[in-house]
């Protein structure tokens, strides 16, 4: 008699969490790669996320993605921190092995995955404007520095927070902080959202000319209509304005190899995920 294994037991923590598309996303890559894994997105209140993982961890998980607003609680549940996630004060990976908990952040290595294998966008040597100061943004300057760009400008509506952030990543490149305003004049390859300002369907305010002629934009934000942000983007002539969609399927590819050690294309989940 023949008995079916167990599959891994895997989850995405969040709230709200209804409408996460990580349980599809790692549903299609299991099917693709042939592992016996299960995946569910899980409802945690706000203050329990650390019972919530412990819960899961016991009952047999193997791991979990971590999304808002409990990352930095993830950051603070693992035992040991991968030096990108040391950084960026956020976890949104966490592996349960036998010698402890692994915390780790895709986030910064998934936007950098869709811009450059992608969309085939090169990072280095390019003027790289950062809109935003906040966790987003903060969880993907170091792999975006790391391609070497010729500067990353942090630029957010309160300017000593942007230079606060700056300041921790300088000894990893040519890094700095300024407020909305101090943009009067200057000119970027490439613009990157990590702003909130798109839950109001906003976008920062920017002067005119700042997006060079051939110049990319790319939101970390994703939804069924263009976001604010792409749609400014077109406004400006962009010669790619990008969504966050395909920076999700690259950090759950990211998430689905340091679990189960095996790279899942990303290429036909994505095409699933904009088909509807
Ligand atoms: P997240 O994890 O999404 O980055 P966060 O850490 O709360 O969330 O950070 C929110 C970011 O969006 C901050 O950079 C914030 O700017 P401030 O630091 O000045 O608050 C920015 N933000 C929020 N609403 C905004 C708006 N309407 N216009 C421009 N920036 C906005």
């Amino acid at each position: 008699m023949t008995t079916i294994p167990q599959a891994d037991q895997y989850a995405v923590m969040g709230n709200p969490i209804a409408h996460s598309q990580s349980p599809r996303i790692h549903a299609l890559f299991a099917a693709q790669t042939g592992q016996n894994l299960e995946y569910r997105a899980i409802r945690v209140e706000p203050g329990g996320f650390a019972a919530a993982a412990r819960a899961f961890r016991a009952a047999g998980g193997r791991g979990l993605n971590v999304t808002v607003p409990f990352k930095p609680d993830a950051w603070v549940f693992a035992d040991v921190l991968s030096a990108r996630a040391e950084r960026a004060g956020a976890v949104n990976t966490l592996s349960f092995g036998p010698d402890g908990v692994r915390g780790d952040n895709t986030d910064g290595p998934g936007l950098v995955r869709d811009l450059r294998d992608n969309h085939g966008c090169a990072l280095a040597g390019r003027r790289i404007l950062l809109l935003g100061a906040g966790g987003a943004a903060r969880g993907v300057l170091q792999p975006l520095l790391l391609e070497r760009p010729a500067q990353v400008l942090i630029a957010n509506r309160s300017a000593s927070k942007a230079l606060d952030l700056a300041l921790r990543f300088t000894d990893l490149g040519q890094v700095s902080g300024c407020g909305f305003a101090d943009l009067a004049g200057r000119v970027f390859d490439l613009i990157i959202h990590a702003t909130a300002a798109g839950l109001e369907d906003a976008v920062p305010p920017l002067p005119p000319g700042v997006l060079a002629a051939d110049g990319w934009c790319y939101d970390l934000m994703y939804g069924h209509e263009p976001t604010a942000f792409v749609r400014w983007g077109r406004e400006q002539g962009a010669a790619q304005s990008l969504d966050g969609l395909g920076m999700l399927v690259e950090q759950a590819a990211e998430s689905f190899h340091l679990w189960r050690g095996v790279w899942p294309k990303t290429a036909p989940v994505i095409a699933a995920l904009r088909g509807g």
